[in-house]
């Protein structure tokens, strides 16, 4: 009987020991749980702190070369909302990447090595002075190559003048050799520029603009961008012009 109660208790004993080494490790569980979701959060700041500083430099870039040319006001900001609207029904995960829109709002960034007298011109430019301009993507293509979040943005700058038949500039690339990006954003450009009222001429309207650049399909613009652009409705553009006016 004696044996047995002493059995019993050990029993008990033994019991209540696993039941606390249990708990212990459920609590060591739970710690381990709140250090992950401590990390998890704090990554997650940094994450978006990194994008946020990764945009603010993108954005003082934009500005630097939008200060100097008063003509153009908002056109890197239209020009990337018309892009990203165009992009978005041609290829979603272009439109995701965030390059896509450092690209497009970045474009003219090496317009900031043109001389006044040359960017502000609204007479012709004589030759030199047109070839001098024409540098300017791959001026703007050297100021961001270096930096690694802004390569594939990069080659956005870089080919934001070639044209579809390979008579644009500055590598004369043509068709599907024109990075995607490029292709839309040369359409996108070309709205916002037809849209915009000019110090020496009025802007057209978006019908007519339309006009414009479906004749332009597949000697300028990649038709299929073209395409894309009919189907965008006027609302859209509408919506992009009154909200970055
Ligand atoms: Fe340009």
């Amino acid at each position: 009987m004696e044996t047995t109660t002493g059995q019993l208790e050990s029993l008990r004993a033994e019991l209540e020991e696993q039941r606390r080494i249990a708990e212990e490790k459920e609590d060591q569980l739970q710690r381990y749980a709140a250090d992950l979701r401590d990390t998890f959060v704090a990554e997650r700041e940094s994450a978006e702190e990194l994008r946020a500083s990764y945009v603010a430099t993108v954005r003082a870039l934009t500005n630097a070369v939008e200060a100097r040319d008063a003509y153009t006001g908002k056109h890197a900001e239209r020009v990337a909302a018309y892009g990203l609207e165009l992009t978005r029904r041609i290829d979603p995960k272009l439109a995701d990447d965030p390059q896509t829109e450092f690209g497009f709002l970045l474009h003219d960034v090496g317009k900031v090595a043109i001389p006044d007298g040359i960017l502000y011109k609204t007479t012709d430019l004589a030759e030199e002075e047109q070839s001098l301009m024409r540098r300017h993507p791959v001026i703007g293509f050297e100021i961001v190559r270096g930096i690694e979040f802004l390569e594939a943005a990069a080659q956005i700058v870089r080919h934001h003048h070639e044209r579809f038949d390979g008579e644009g500039y500055p590598d004369g690339l043509a068709g599907d050799d024109i990075p995607l990006a490029a292709r839309i954003f040369s359409v996108a450009d070309t709205l916002d520029a037809m849209t915009t009222d000019r110090p020496y001429r009025p802007g057209l309207q978006l019908d007519e603009a339309r006009a414009e650049i479906r004749a332009g399909s597949g000697t300028q613009f990649d038709p299929a961008v073209v395409d894309q652009l009919e189907q965008l409705p006027d609302e859209a553009v509408e919506r992009i012009r009154a909200q970055i006016g």
